[in-house]
């Protein structure tokens, strides 16, 4: 389960698992078929996603490890030797994807700055691919119009049956930039919605890996995370999960819109 830049379609979170526990996590994320985890300078786990891909014993080309420039990092002079500490964290020397994690809040750095370097971490080998998070439609097209041959690989956003984003996810995937859905799984609430609920108990499933199945049915990456062993691997169950058509359908309907990362400081979204 690829997509045209290799990049698995289920990935581990890594947001909050720190620690020793945080290992843990995600060595049962990578015993149980996870071959991709996602982490963040902000989230304080890069050092614990090196931990735990040496510790499982995998090669590292078996395993897609992104990671995100926090906003604190995007100045001039700055993206460049962020990233080399993330590679020193991580024990690798090249990452999978660098995204920026947030445009720069209230354009305080200006977007062609950050994703000049951007650019430059790519020539310079220290990255595979490129790409984005928390980006719109606009924020794209200018980002790709500076970039020019050099794609946008991968834009991250929220994303999950209750917040199906389909104006930006639509023109990603025309565009030929892959889609990764954060709160995949929305923070395990989708057990509430009767339509989810509904086709769950049909396939003998949960919430979540109906909600998963759908964003893979759609094309999209997804990097649901937890703490406990079991759900890291009945999660990973939604691979086997196959929806039917008209499954995909109703769950389309359950769209509200209701979107819960949004600061203050964030674009105004698409
Ligand atoms: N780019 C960005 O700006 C951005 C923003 C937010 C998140 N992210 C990324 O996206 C990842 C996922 O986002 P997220 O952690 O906020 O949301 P999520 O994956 O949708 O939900 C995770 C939460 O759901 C619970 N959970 C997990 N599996 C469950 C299950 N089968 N049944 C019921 N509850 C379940 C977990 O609790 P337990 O631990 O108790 O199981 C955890 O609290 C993060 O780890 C991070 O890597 C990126």
């Amino acid at each position: 389960m690829k997509n045209q830049y290799d990049i698995p379609q289920m990935g581990f979170g890594t947001f909050a698992r720190k620690g020793g526990d945080g290992i843990e996590a995600m060595l049962v994320a990578l015993e149980t078929g996870y071959r991709h985890l996602d982490t963040a300078q902000d989230y304080g786990t890069e050092t614990e996603v090196g931990q735990a891909v040496q510790r499982s014993g995998l090669n590292r080309d078996d395993v897609f490890i992104t990671t995100k420039i926090a906003t604190g990092n995007l100045g001039a002079g700055a993206l460049i030797s962020s990233l080399r500490q993330s590679l020193d964290n991580l024990q690798v020397d090249q990452l999978d994807l660098t995204l920026i994690h947030w445009p720069s809040p209230n354009n305080a750095v200006p977007l062609a700055v950050y994703i000049e370097q951007l650019a430059e971490a790519h020539e310079l080998g220290l990255t595979r691919l490129i790409g984005v998070s928390n980006f719109t439609i606009a924020m794209l097209e200018e980002a790709q119009a500076i970039l020019g041959d050099l794609k946008i690989a991968n834009n991250q956003f929220e994303l999950n049956p209750l917040l199906q984003n389909k104006k930006l996810a639509n023109y990603c995937i025309k565009m030929g930039i892959s889609v990764t859905c954060y709160l995949p799984i929305a923070r395990g609430i989708l057990g509430g919605v009767p339509e989810i609920a509904q086709i769950a108990a049909r396939h003998g499933a949960t919430p979540e890996q109906v909600a998963l199945a759908f964003e893979f049915a759609k094309g999209y990456i997804a990097i649901p995370t937890s703490s406990r062993a079991d759900r890291i691997r009945s999660n990973y169950l939604a691979t086997k999960l196959v929806l039917s058509a008209a499954e995909i359908a109703t769950i389309e309907t359950v769209d509200r819109g209701q979107r819960v990362i949004d600061p203050a400081w964030g674009p105004d979204w698409d």
